[in-house]
């Protein structure tokens, strides 16, 4: 498949792993721009830029292919040494950046200089709207069924893709809920030119991440996840367990007096307990709504070999058979 985000990525599938806390390592991204997609590590995962200048090192040692790297811009009372991130990853060489959270307007100039390409992670169509008029070359469209931040919008991608596709003119990737090639196909339907996984990519063998959290991912059906801190406007989609009902609990008792402060416990520190020990009741992590069409942990390439072959099977197969002569 070519698209405009295959061309712009220099990549051979239309298909991005989606930065991810404590999941977006080297090992991942390696593995998935191997296979022909686009992998990301993420950038703040990485305790300081320094770390990150390593960590883009190693993922070199593992792939010769083109891969990025996600910075995310949380509101944050001591925020993060961005300036020193951004120069990592331009002394790096790295030459595809997925932003997140915040406009990133701030950093463009010194990732366009060192031209570098831009695909910026949007809830809504206003946002991406403003992504397109800052330059941001391309635009991740996250619907309401993502693993992590859906924004406080709550439109799904049934209806959020084809209103960017009416309304931007820079290539998007459909992203929340995708996990197969089904999705695929749907995505490019409603306007888009690629997709965006995270979830699905979780369970995957060269994820490195803890057993528990694959097992649970292929044991979890399309119910189990929650919306979590709302009240905060800071809304994030989790995979249920004893620590989010616990969190859950303090949400409804506390209602819109409740501050972050309250939840510290069941938010904070949680990552490394999930995907390093594999402590599954420790607390809120991201998950999709598309844990429910999780159901084995194939390779990176297995995975995007069988998208793609699927995908062709059902544009040839399927959809062109239902066409009359
Ligand atoms: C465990 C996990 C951690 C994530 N961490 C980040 C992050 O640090 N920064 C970010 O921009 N997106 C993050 N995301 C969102 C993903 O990049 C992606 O947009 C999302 O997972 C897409 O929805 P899906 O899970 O339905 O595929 C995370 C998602 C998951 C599942």
């Amino acid at each position: 498949m070519k698209t405009r985000i295959t061309e712009l990525f220099g990549i051979k599938h239309p298909i991005i792993q989606g930065g991810m806390h404590f999941v977006g390592l080297a090992e991942l991204a390696a593995a998935v721009s191997n296979a022909g997609g686009l992998g990301i590590i993420t950038g703040l995962t990485q305790r300081t830029p320094a770390d990150l200048a390593k960590e883009i090192a190693r993922c070199r040692t593992m792939t010769d292919k083109p891969f990025g790297v996600n910075l995310t811009f949380l509101p944050s009372v001591t925020p993060p040494d961005y300036p020193g991130y951004v120069q990592a990853i331009i002394d790096g060489g790295v030459k595809i950046v997925e932003t997140a959270g915040n406009n990133p307007q701030r950093w463009l100039p010194m990732l366009k200089e060192a031209g570098i390409k831009v695909i910026h992670k949007c809830t809504s169509v206003r946002h991406s709207l403003k992504a397109e008029s800052i330059g941001c070359d391309a635009v991740s469209v996250d619907g309401f069924e993502c693993g992590g931040h859906p924004g406080e919008d709550d439109v799904p991608n049934f209806i959020l893709l084809p209103r960017a596709a009416e309304e931007l003119a820079i290539p998007f990737v459909a992203s929340g809920g995708m996990a197969d090639a089904r999705s695929l196909v749907a995505a490019m339907a409603l306007g888009a030119e690629g997709m965006n996984m995270g979830t699905r990519f979780m369970a995957t063998v060269e994820a490195p991440i803890h057993e528990n959290v694959k097992r649970a991912l292929v044991a979890a059906s399309e119910l189990d996840t929650r919306l979590v801190m709302r009240p905060l406007r800071n809304t994030e989609r989790v995979l249920i367990n004893a620590g989010v009902e616990r969190l859950l609990e303090k949400e409804k008792a506390l209602g819109a007096g409740l501050k972050f402060e309250d939840i510290i416990g069941e938010v904070a520190g949680v990552y490394p307990a999930i995907m390093q020990r594999g402590e599954m009741d420790a607390g809120a992590w991201s998950c999709g709504m598309v844990a429910g069409l999780i159901h084995d942990i194939p390779t990176c390439q297995q995975l995007i070999d069988r998208i793609m072959s699927d995908a062709e099977a059902i544009i040839r197969g399927r959809l062109v058979g239902m066409l009359d002569d």
